[in-house]
């Protein structure tokens, strides 16, 4: 039961034990691998407290303490942990444990994916290789050495340097690695396997050569190359940003088809999720593509933010990830648009993390209280978190933000730290105090900006009057842009206020009329702002605001409120001023890539998020409602930009990518009218790449397409033998708009390529369904729970981390009508009675039911 234990930040203290090195030695076996792991260890303090290590499902082979065997009475073993009394100041520590990789369907420590072993440590997947000081504030030198079958396993790899390698008797052979870089165990990694290899090297600022490595499954070397590009543009990126150089001698990736999560970063050495790393024009969408390079990226930058400086506690997982993917974002802002970009990440926010911050696992970007700390690798520690680091940027400019990175590295390089730590340099290195943004650090909920607007015409002054509402918390230090939009000869005016204050006004002058408001240019912080304006207001800011997230945002809201009426009148037809916004949009000299966010309507979460105890099916039929009054409308004008957006050739600048997601918005509008339908099938016959082939079967999904079945057909035999590929087709089938879909669903489920061990597979599947299919999802018959439900059972026994993730959208039942909340919370508690639960999914059970 004291696993359930939650533990608290405020509970921190250091261990009263320190590791300097680490010698590990594995011998590798399906079943039955060996690891040997010798530790120098010092007691820092003279207590007689025993050590405690952690472990977790491991076999205990023996223990030696400065080489003398112990006696099982000199330990005592639980489940989780091993403790000894150990009398010295320094010793070495030997444990021998042995570990089942095979069984290892949780895919934390050692597993195998396919024929390949690999490893995932964090955050505390350490404690399934060895007993350890499972904590990121130990950080010691490792040494490895790995031993396995040469011919099936050629490479064998983990962290640093190789330092030597050889063969021994009956076909085995071993190689040894050395990091030179103390750090804590979640960033160690081994992998051992057969691949086809990438190479190239890349040399650094200072003028180093770094030998840069991709390892792939046999036959996917032409599918690496995106992934190499994109790691030089990053480590260049870093450089020339950042002043960061790379600081081993080689940098390995390896792509894996068995992942939990997207990537991780351990040191010299990550390990991705296979579809963060190859790619080709046939097989790849351009999303995949941009995400190849945001996660490739992300990794990377980790190598300073998270690995030279690294987090003392989990609680300050933030630390490193908000400001990793702070650094990723503007890494791929400055690739490509960067207005695109940033839509897209506001609408990731908007959508997901906002609901995360009303639901009931709703925690600060440091929380205070964990049960499972895999439970909080969320939305909010890293969308949010790179928020909030967004907004120091945009409090410190761009100048003292790199002087206050340029500190903070000064200032901890090697050392493991705390958020305040990196607040202390940014304030410190720029002179701005941010003991009042701090307050960030520990509020949850996403805060309200209330706003009141007054023009004098007399005296020509604008009074602007912001209010913060976010509970009973303390105010909030939030910067706030502003661009106020005047008579068509004037210019416009832009300012950042700093709200800092729970009311506050601001006055300004020289207008000849009351000026519009956009608020919150470039989305200058993480809050809702629920301020009606006027449709001529809105399409004033969409044509003339400078800021070019505002022109997007006045859409958004515009495209929102009529959304909010066909929800109680579905018989409302809308006004012809929505119209003509639009033709405007399709009219306007912009890049067709900004054109298609425009036209993109407000999600199926965003919008209910915006709305109490919403009907889902009322929302999707409002939404369905829009879409076919635009098209039917608009048919001449979105045909024209669809034909005029057909590309004979491929190319995948950004460009000819901004054509293609114009082209395929056309489609998915026209394709809601019955004499569009052959759009469709034209397209897909004709496509040349994966973007324009999925686009076509996703619009076919939606509309119930008389040839969709023919299609699903035909796409699965030309690529069946494709995991990635199959993917997207198992997600195509699960967003099926039609009765037929749990029929279809038991079908997959059986599917001969279907497997819940597989994290990709599972989450194409039952992820889809729950998050694409929200018709069926959402069904009164409460059919749609039931099956997520029944896969959650069956996960909870094979990955906790997986199952745990999926379960979100049903514990965030409060935000759906009376009827839905009573159905979930039934299915909840049928959930809840499982005899043995994970952490993971108890934690959130526990949360969502209290
Ligand atoms: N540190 C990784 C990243 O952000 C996250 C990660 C990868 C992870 N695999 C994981 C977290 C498994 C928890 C469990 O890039
Ligand atoms: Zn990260």
């Amino acid at each position: 039961m004291s696993d359930f234990a939650p533990r608290y930040l405020a509970d921190y203290s250091e261990s009263n034990f320190s590791i300097s090195t680490v010698e590990l030695d594995f011998k590798l076996d399906e079943t039955k691998t060996r690891v040997t792991n010798r530790m120098k260890m010092t007691r820092k303090v003279a207590t007689k407290d025993p050590l405690v290590l952690d472990g977790e499902h491991l076999t205990l082979l023996s223990v030696l303490i400065d080489d003398e065997i112990l006696s099982s009475d000199d330990y005592q073993l639980s489940d989780n942990s091993l403790s000894l009394l150990v009398d010295k100041a320094e010793f070495t520590l030997e444990i021998i444990t042995e570990i089942n990789p095979l069984d290892n369907t949780a895919l934390e420590g050692l597993f195998k994916s396919g024929d390949a072993y690999c490893t995932q440590c964090e955050a505390e997947g350490f404690r399934r290789i060895s007993y350890y000081l499972d904590r990121p504030d130990i950080m010691a030198t490792f040494s490895t050495k790995v031993i396995a079958d040469k011919e099936k396993f050629p490479f064998l790899l983990s962290n640093g340097n190789k330092v030597a390698e050889g063969d021994l008797p009956s076909g085995q052979h071993f190689v040894q690695w050395h990091d030179p870089f103390p750090k804590p165990c979640y960033l160690f990694a081994l992998v051992a396997g057969d691949f086809d290899i990438l190479k190239d090297n890349f040399t650094t600022s200072s003028g180093r050569d770094v030998a840069l490595e991709i390892f792939v499954d046999k036959g996917n070397f032409n599918k690496a190359h995106h992934a190499m590009a994109s790691l030089k543009h990053s480590m260049k990126w870093d450089e020339e940003t950042f002043g960061l150089e790379y600081d081993l001698d080689i940098y390995m990736i390896v792509a894996v088809d068995f992942f939990n999560m997207g990537a991780m970063e351990n040191k010299g050495l990550n390990v991705f999720n296979s579809k963060f790393v190859l790619a080709d024009e046939t097989s790849a969408t351009d999303v995949d593509y941009f995400n190849v390079e945001a996660v490739i990226a992300h990794e990377y930058f980790h190598n300073w933010t998270g690995n030279r400086v690294t987090c003392r506690d989990w609680f300050q997982l933030s630390l490193k990830e908000g400001l990793t993917v702070f650094r990723d974002q503007q890494f791929s802002a400055d690739m490509h648009s960067a207005a695109v970009n940033r839509i897209q990440n506001v609408r990731v926010l908007r959508s997901l993390q906002f609901a995360e911050d009303a639901g009931p696992m709703a925690h600060p970007i440091r929380p205070e209280k964990v049960i499972e700390m895999n439970n909080f690798y969320t939305l909010t520690v890293y969308e949010k978190g790179a928020e909030v680091i967004r907004m120091i940027h945009t409090l410190l400019g761009a100048d003292k933000f790199r002087a206050g990175i340029d500190l903070y590295f000064k200032r901890f390089d090697g050392m493991a730290v705390t958020c305040d730590d990196f607040i202390s340099a940014m304030s410190d290195a720029s002179g701005v105090d941010l003991t009042q943004f701090k307050h960030w650090y520990t509020q949850s909920g996403t805060p309200i900006i209330n706003v009141n607007e007054s023009f004098d015409i007399k005296t020509s002054e604008y009074t602007l009057t912001l209010a913060q509402s976010n509970g009973d918390n303390p105010a909030l230090h939030i910067p706030i842009g502003i661009e106020l939009i005047t008579a068509k000869d004037e210019q416009n005016q832009s300012t950042l206020l700093q709200l800092t204050e729970k009311e506050q006004s601001w006055t300004f002058k020289g207008f000849s009329q009351k000026p519009v408001l956009a608020l919150l240019t470039g989305f200058s912080a993480p809050v809702k702002a629920p301020f009606s304006q006027p449709d001529q207001d809105l399409q004033i800011i969409m044509t003339r605001a400078t800021d070019e997230f505002c022109r997007w945002d006045a859409g958004q809201k515009l495209l929102t409120t009529y959304i909010m009426q066909l929800l109680h009148n579905p018989a409302l037809v809308l006004p012809e001023s929505l119209y003509s916004a639009f033709v405007e949009i399709l009219n306007a000299d912009i890049s067709e890539a900004f054109k298609a966010e425009q036209l993109t309507l407000p999600s199926f979460s965003e919008l209910a998020d915006s709305i109490d105890e919403v009907d889902p099916i009322a929302l999707l039929n409002a939404i369905e409602n829009i879409q076919h009054q635009i098209a039917s409308k608009l048919a001449p004008m979105l045909l024209k930009q669809y034909q005029q957006n057909i590309q004979a050739d491929y190319a995948n600048d950004g460009k000819a990518i901004g054509k293609r997601a114009l082209k395929n918005i056309c489609l998915s509008y026209l394709t809601r009218l019955n004499d569009h339908q052959n759009l469709v099938t034209q397209q897909y016959q004709s496509s040349n790449n994966m973007t324009d082939t999925l686009a076509t079967l996703s619009c076919a999904a939606k509309s119930s397409h008389e040839k969709l079945n023919e299609m699903m057909v035909d796409f699965e035999g030309k690529w069946q033998d494709i995991t990635l590929v199959m993917d997207k087709w198992f997600a195509i089938q699960a967003s099926v708009n039609d009765e037929s879909i749990f029929d279809n669903l038991s079908k997959l489920i059986a599917h001969p390529l279907f497997s819940l061990k597989n994290p990709n597979r599972a989450r194409s599947l039952i992820g889809a369904f729950v998050n694409s299919n929200p018709r069926y999802f959402h069904c009164a018959s409460g059919r749609g729970y039931q099956f997520l439900i029944d896969q959650l059972i069956k996960l909870n026994d094979i990955n906790p981390q997986v199952a745990s993730r999926l379960i979100t959208p049903l514990i965030q039942f409060k935000s759906f009508d009376q009827d839905r909340q009573i159905m979930i919370k039934a299915k909840l508690e049928q959930l809840a009675k499982q005899e043995v639960l994970s952490k993971d999914l108890k934690e959130k059970l526990d949360a969502a039911l209290a």
